[in-house]
């Protein structure tokens, strides 16, 4: 008999999963101003809002915290970073941020200027922001098969060259600071960029004379599905492919909270000194001092370890094996879902799953809020709130697009726990008919406003 698949690591430490009644969670929810993010943690039963901070750090990962050099300049813990980074990515020069965003700010304050245009596949919604705060333009170069969402395609992330390339045609190239390719293509589901199209934009970024970085949140786990999925690369190892991936460009911005399996911290590697220099004078006055940036010593330690876990084979298989576990099960109980699954996330399409709420309406917010009154889940909305309003004309932004992710924490929960997430959202699936409206915006911020956003339920609750 073959044994089976079996998770690399066994746990040590738990934690309380609050159980609660329908009627407290339908009080929670109300008085939340139906805002998944306003709910207090203890209200959640499972709680897959994100996966970003949200892992189990590892025996090594809180033994090496214990080893951290809080000095202000110079501490060991930031000499383990940098020897990290540059043994998994390849750049020689980095700076410690506090989170994924912090990067993007540090980045975009040294390169992006009013004006600008800032290419790439779908950008996440922190770098769209920090992109259009600027008053600059993030430019969609996403493949068209990203938006179909039963199609089998092994790389659904990628850039559309012949869109990148006209945008890189038909404007001053002066204005075109950079490129962006975000891996995995978290906003198109999690969905991998081959090795293949990373060789090619950078071959493009070449010919043009325009910068390339990678967004890379999910870089290990879009190395791992270039190993599973692309011709000669199932031999080469994750590190392999990583270091080849980030050797096609000038440099990287990464949410640590991902795959570096920490609960908090970020950075920047370059490969150029120069604009190392230029960035550093950001850092240090939004993040603090070059050799801490955003992070105590604790953090850059578990990082660095981390970097080494998040990369390795097994666990990034079961990773995203648990992934595609929670996505089978949902398909055989004829869920829509976002095929195929991604790395860090199912994503259901709400607009089929809820084909009676309109639009306008809201139908992924609508279904988010019926998954936790069924079952205390926390999810995200992926649609026309998170989309945000037109910078110029202010009209809400209808892409077509209404996912609910259900992201899914590293090293956090069973594949019983999987179980019951499938079944509650087959439950809401079983009534589907009896929910025919959704919400109206009370109140909302001028940017980012799914954060904070205040919402009233047509026909009250
Ligand atoms: N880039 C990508 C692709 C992301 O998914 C995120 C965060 C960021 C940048 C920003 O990083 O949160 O550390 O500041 N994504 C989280 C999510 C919030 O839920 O997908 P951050």
């Amino acid at each position: 008999m073959n044994l089976p698949f079996i998770e690399p690591f066994k746990i040590k430490m738990v934690e309380p999963v609050y159980m609660s009644t329908r009627e407290q969670r339908e009080n929670w929810i109300r008085e939340a101003s139906f805002n998944l993010f306003n709910l207090k943690s203890e209200q959640v039963t499972i709680d897959l809002l994100t996966d970003s901070g949200t892992g189990a750090m590892s025996d090594k990962q809180w033994s090496a915290m214990m080893l951290g050099d809080e000095s202000y300049a110079g501490a060991s813990s930031y000499y383990n970073l940098k020897n990290a980074i540059k043994e998994i990515t390849g750049f020689s020069y980095f700076l410690p941020t506090h989170q994924g965003r912090a990067a993007e700010n540090v980045l975009f304050s040294t390169l992006v200027k009013e004006g600008d245009l800032v290419p790439g596949n779908s950008h996440f919604d922190t770098t769209k922001g920090h992109i259009e705060f600027r008053k600059a333009i993030p430019v969609d170069c996403t493949v068209d098969v990203a938006s179909e969402f039963i199609v089998w395609h092994p790389f659904k992330g990628n850039v559309d060259l012949d869109k990148l390339e006209d945008v890189l045609k038909t404007n001053p190239l002066e204005k075109i600071p950079l490129i962006i390719v975000t891996i995995t293509n978290n906003t198109a589901g999690g969905q991998p960029v081959s090795m293949a199209n990373i060789r090619e934009v950078h071959n493009l970024a070449q010919r043009y004379g325009v910068k390339f970085f990678l967004d890379s949140a999910r870089f290990a786990e879009n190395a791992w599905f270039i190993k599973t999925r692309e011709d000669g690369y199932s031999g080469k190892s994750i590190r392999e492919i990583v270091s080849e991936m980030f050797s096609y460009t000038d440099g990287m911005t990464m949410s640590s909270k991902k795959d570096a399996i920490v609960n908090m911290g970020g950075f920047i590697g370059l490969k150029d000194e120069d604009l190392f220099r230029q960035a550093s004078a950001y850092n240090i006055i939004y993040e603090g001092f070059i050799t801490y940036g955003g992070m105590s010593g604790r953090d850059m330690n578990a990082l660095a370890q981390g970097l080494f876990e998040g990369t390795d084979f097994e666990f990034l298989s079961s990773r995203i094996g648990q992934v595609a576990y929670l996505g089978s099960k949902m398909k055989k109980y004829g869920i829509p879902i976002l095929e195929p699954t991604g790395g860090h996330a199912v994503f259901i399409d709400s607009k089929s799953f809820l084909p009676h709420v309109p639009e306008e309406e809201f139908p992924a917010q609508s279904l988010a809020v019926e998954l936790f009154v069924e079952g205390g889940i926390r999810s995200s909305e992926i649609g026309t709130l998170m989309a945000d309003r037109d910078p110029v004309t202010r009209a809400n932004r209808f892409s077509g697009k209404e996912f609910v992710r259900l992201a899914i924490p590293r090293r956090v929960y069973s594949d019983n726990h999987m179980d019951y997430v499938a079944a509650v959202v087959k439950n809401v699936y079983d009534r589907r008919d009896s929910i025919t409206r959704g919400f109206r915006i009370i109140k909302e911020a001028p940017l980012l406003r799914h954060f904070t956003i205040e919402l009233e339920r047509f026909g009250g609750f």
